[in-house]
């Protein structure tokens, strides 16, 4: 997730372009630039490493009134200034945010067709594209843009300035959000509304596979072919505050909603549909090493932890191979048993935390490769590890871990997808169609997320309650700890997660009709199983919450509250069980009046021990 802007008016485009960029950090943050034509119509441009206030404090005083800018949060290509945009090719300069797929053989034909690229980035493709078609018609920048994107696969939302069209700045979107301001003699280009409320409330909303002409004074929008488009102009009632939260009263909570489309990121450029398998460029393990790999060792706190444990379902299920999960504050000091032909695989969103980084040092010192999934470009993790896949979620700016959570999932998905296949566990067949329903996740979650009224009355009616049960089985067990981690996390609410198969070894002895108990029953292989642990919570006179497949008929008899999913493979199922948990959670920390983005006590980043 990275932020754009753009500038076209009358107005100091550096102070403005900065002012913007500013409120779009929360988008990313580890190298910013800007480009910008001077007075001259000569074009300057500025790039650093580190926050916005790095790259403001590096500007001369430069009068212009035509510029683009970008803030970072590094997919391709580690947070450094030849890595930050905007990336130049002859007059051509853009900013970018999304992933271009297939840019690894658009980069090798571009090469061999004379261009030089100077960064790891795979924004820097769109540049040259953009300038070889417009080398091959002068004078039709839009043009350049529209060939450029017949080409590439991806998402981008994307904005571009050449000085021999200093009058005009070209964007285009696709999966990646974007707006235009419209002022007085003035026009903007943004990833998102706070950036430019401070000048305009007036927006454009940019749909999928739009491009737009910016003008100081003209807005046009047209679609991929080049027909011209009406849009509406929307008025902006938010104050500044809301904005960056996108109207929503929480980050916490815009960020569940963001998880439609960091699912989305996490997938980019990963999926091979026709051969049948996954890709990670970043894995570091060729087939033959992942034949012979005899164990995995997971390492990982809290959230994290949670998701390590769907990892071990997925890898044992899927694999054969022998998965152990260890909190990394308890595997330090436990004397490990590991040999070089143990994968250890450290999950941990900030790439910081004290416990997993101490962990896998510890690891290292056996001899096994360690392979980290984090969220964080740079971080100290994936500088430590031997290999480093990323979540690509974007910033999540919340305590409470929700789009981070749901990354590590896709991504320990396509791992253990990728490594059955290698194994010769899974066909091709197989893998197509769990691919096929991985796409369908994003929608499935949007489907959740419009039903969510039903869900915050649920948690209003259980609110004042001390405790709460979460129970799962199988790969929906995990979740089970991370919605009992969440709701203790958020709303101060004792909970507790347990297989609901073990409930008869202790905890019923709890249960009483003062404690809600949250059933996670999609239909697969145990659903029967937890029917019959439902029962036995009823006996016992507590309120059950079953979260159950939409098409599920027969748990309302047993359930106080039903809450739906839409249906999926049921491995899959915990990509939409944890958003209903996350959403429950949430719900009740408000009604709680809770101070929700900021528990007390806790901290994003735990980098003590
Ligand atoms: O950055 P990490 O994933 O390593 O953090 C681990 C835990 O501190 C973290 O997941 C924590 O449990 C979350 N705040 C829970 O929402």
């Amino acid at each position: 997730m990275c932020g754009i802007v753009g500038y076209i008016g009358e107005g100091d485009a550096v102070s403005i372009l900065i002012e913007s960029l500013k409120k779009l950090e929360y988008r990313g943050y580890d190298s910013a630039g800007l480009a910008l034509l001077d007075d001259e119509g000569k074009p300057q441009v500025f790039k650093s490493e580190g926050e916005i206030s790095q790259l403001e404090s590096i500007l001369p005083k430069l009068s212009s009134c035509v510029g683009i800018g970008h803030t970072r949060w590094a997919t391709h290509g580690k947070p450094s200034t030849v890595n930050a945009h905007p990336h130049v090719s002859g007059s051509i300069c853009v900013v970018h945010n999304g992933i271009i797929e297939n840019y690894q053989e658009l980069k090798e034909a571009l090469e061999s067709e004379g261009f030089i690229f100077v960064s790891d980035t795979d924004t820097e493709v769109l540049a040259h594209l953009i300038n070889k078609y417009h080398t091959e018609h002068p004078g039709d920048l839009a043009g350049a843009l529209k060939s450029a994107l017949e080409v590439v696969r991806g998402s981008y939302a994307l904005a571009v300035l050449s000085e021999e069209h200093p009058h005009e700045l070209v964007a285009a979107r696709k999966d990646s959000p974007l707006i235009i301001g419209l002022g007085e003699n003035e026009n903007f280009i943004a990833s998102d509304i706070p950036a430019i409320l401070k000048y305009t409330n007036r927006v454009i909303y940019v749909d999928n596979l739009e491009m737009v002409t910016v003008k100081k004074t003209s807005v046009q929008v047209f679609d991929l072919e080049g027909n011209p488009k009406t849009k509406e102009e929307h008025i902006i009632q938010w104050d500044l505050e809301a904005a960056e939260k996108a109207g929503y009263p929480h980050f916490m909570l815009k960020e569940i909603h963001e998880q439609t489309s960091s699912i989305h990121e996490t997938l980019a450029g990963r999926l091979q549909e026709l051969e049948g398998d996954v890709t990670f460029e970043e894995l570091g393990l060729d087939k033959e090493q992942i034949r012979k790999l005899q164990r995995i060792e997971i390492i990982a706190c809290g959230t994290s932890y949670n998701a390590g444990l769907v990892g071990k379902y997925l890898f044992e299920g899927q694999t054969g191979i022998h998965t152990d999960v260890d909190n990394g504050s308890e595997f330090r000091y436990s004397n490990p048993v590991l040999a070089p032909s143990t994968l250890v695989i450290a999950i941990t969103q900030s790439g910081e935390t004290a416990d997993t980084l101490a962990a896998v040092r510890e690891a290292a010192s056996y001899g096994c490769k360690t392979l980290a999934i984090t969220n964080v470009v740079g971080s100290t993790m994936s500088r430590e590890a031997s290999n480093t896949i990323y979540t690509r979620a974007g910033p999540e700016i919340g305590v409470a871990a929700t789009k981070s959570f749901i990354s590590q999932l896709v991504v320990l998905y396509l791992l253990a997808i990728h490594f059955a296949r290698v194994c010769s566990m899974m066909d091709a067949d197989r893998v197509r169609k769990l691919l096929s329903e991985l796409r369908k996740i994003p929608g499935h979650v949007d489907r959740i997320l419009m039903d969510k009224e039903r869900i915050q009355k649920c948690a209003a009616r259980f609110s004042a309650s001390k405790d709460y049960f979460f129970i799962g089985r199988n790969i929906n067990y995990p979740i089970a700890l991370e919605g009992a981690l969440k709701l203790k996390e958020i709303s101060y609410i004792h909970a507790e997660g347990y297989a609901a198969g073990e409930l008869k070894h202790g905890p019923l002895a709890l249960l009483s009709k003062d404690v809600p108990v949250v059933a996670i029953a999609p239909q697969g292989h145990t659903y029967d199983k937890i029917l019959s642990n439902i029962r036995e919570v009823k006996s016992r006179e507590a309120s059950v919450i079953a979260i159950a497949d939409s098409d599920d008929n027969e748990i309302s008899k047993y359930v106080d509250v039903v809450i739906p999913i839409p249906k999926t493979d049921v491995i899959l199922s915990p990509l939409l069980t944890t958003v209903v948990v996350q959403l429950l959670a949430y719900y009740t920390a408000l009604e709680r009046d809770c101070s929700i983005d900021k528990p007390r006590n806790l901290a994003k980043s735990v980098t003590v021990e």
